[in-house]
């Protein structure tokens, strides 16, 4: 009878997210593309802006550029730099009173996921009457944001070109998923000039949160011929640029390589939505606290093991495109290489295999509450069992 409920509202998130109206945004890419977009910013008349970021990014002197690009065109601005990771409420608000009172026209985005989501949400609230729990689901806004304008600092969540927000209650502490198209950022520059100098343990985690949305949006039952064609571009460049620029941050080819593979993985899931990798990964976040992109990291050679034969074809096209193995060789025989390939690459990254922290008696809710996000809200390829989601779980415990 679950599985049923949950085949159900898998046709209709599938339909959903194909059928929200979206405008695709402006991309500048390259090197200092940062700035161009500032430029942009001055072109559409904007003399009043709200640069949104982080502390570290704040203190950092990566505004450096984008601050003297916006004096230099006559663009005035105020700094918020108030997000934290997993933004709250009080981020969202702080930061929309300081739009309301500078009187701000437009949102310049700085930073990674959690940026960008408060950013989003900062914009939704200054347009609608709020409070931010009314966002609360799909579409739920009346009107378009204040203009947004992202520049990613990391190359993973995708954040940049998805219509999602994850924005924390912090009361419930629940993490409300906010789906909005109105959402999307009308323009986005990705630089890699901004990302050489993200530390390599960052890279390695957010890279792998980029790989998990390419594959799981490959695996989705949602994906069309756009959103593959996406996934396995951002596979491809992937597994071509993340090893180099997790060994050599200062590799501009390597990073401008991973800034797009992440923005072609976030293209390809805010289609088709993703897996039970993420939503495993989700309550590790929850309950240990574990970042999402070593989460993804810990289980997603594990799921794809698990789901067995259904997903052997799929892989095995993932594997050509990243240069694993031969054409020749069998879909069960490709499969398994790509599995190991995410199994060494996870190593030679020397990613944290273990959450801190994770206790027996944590296992049963992750489980429940795995199998309940994943069946209400991801086309996944095949349903699990609660017992083959437990084994993998169980599996996050050190012997
Ligand atoms: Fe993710």
């Amino acid at each position: 009878m679950k599985i049923l409920y949950f085949k159900l509202r898998a046709v209709v998130v599938t339909w959903l997210l194909r059928l929200l109206p979206r405008n695709p945004p402006v991309v500048f890419k390259g090197a200092n593309s940062a700035l161009t977009l500032c430029e942009q910013v001055a072109v559409m008349g904007y003399n009043k802006v709200i640069v949104v970021t982080d502390n570290f990014l704040g203190s950092s002197g990566i505004l450096d550029g984008i601050k003297g690009t916006l004096d230099r065109l006559d663009v005035a601005f105020v700094v918020y730099d108030g997000v934290l990771p997993d933004p709250a409420f009080d981020q969202v608000q702080e930061g929309e009173a300081v739009i309301r009172a500078e009187r701000c026209q437009a949102i310049i985005a700085v930073g990674g996921g959690s940026v960008l989501d408060a950013a989003k949400m900062m914009s939704m609230l200054h347009a609608n009457p709020g409070p931010l729990e009314s966002f609360d689901g799909i579409q739920k806004s009346k009107k378009p944001g204040l203009p947004l304008f992202a520049i990613p600092t990391t190359a993973g969540t995708g954040s940049e070109i998805t219509l999602a927000a994850i924005i924390t209650d912090p009361i419930s502490h629940r993490k409300i998923p906010i789906v909005d198209s109105k959402m999307i950022p009308g323009y986005i520059a990705l630089d890699a000039e901004i990302m050489k100098g993200m530390p390599p343990g960052i890279t390695a985690a957010t890279g792998m949160d980029a790989l998990t949305h390419a594959v799981e949006s490959y695996l989705s039952k949602a994906s069309t011929i756009a959103t593959e064609e996406h996934a396995r571009a951002a596979v491809r460049l992937i597994f071509k640029y993340l090893l180099h620029a997790y060994n050599e941050g200062g590799d501009i080819e390597a990073r401008d390589g991973m800034a797009l593979a992440a923005f072609y993985a976030g293209a390809a899931f805010t289609k088709t939505s993703v897996g039970y990798v993420h939503g495993i990964a989700h309550q590790l976040g929850r309950v240990c606290g574990t970042p999402h992109g070593n989460a993804n990291a810990m289980v997603l050679p594990e799921v794809l093991a698990a789901y067995g034969d259904c997903v052997h074809r799929r892989l095995a096209d993932l594997a050509i495109v990243a240069g694993i193995g031969e054409p020749t060789d069998s879909a069960a025989s490709l499969a398994g290489k790509f599995i190991q390939a995410i199994i060494q690459m996870r190593k030679d990254m020397a990613l944290p295999l273990l959450p801190r922290d994770l206790k027996a008696g944590d296992i049963p809710g992750i489980v429940d509450e795995a199998i309940a996000e994943a069946g209400s809200l991801y086309p996944v390829p095949r349903y699990m069992s609660e017992a083959e989601i437990t084994t993998i779980v169980n599996g996050l415990r050190a012997a």
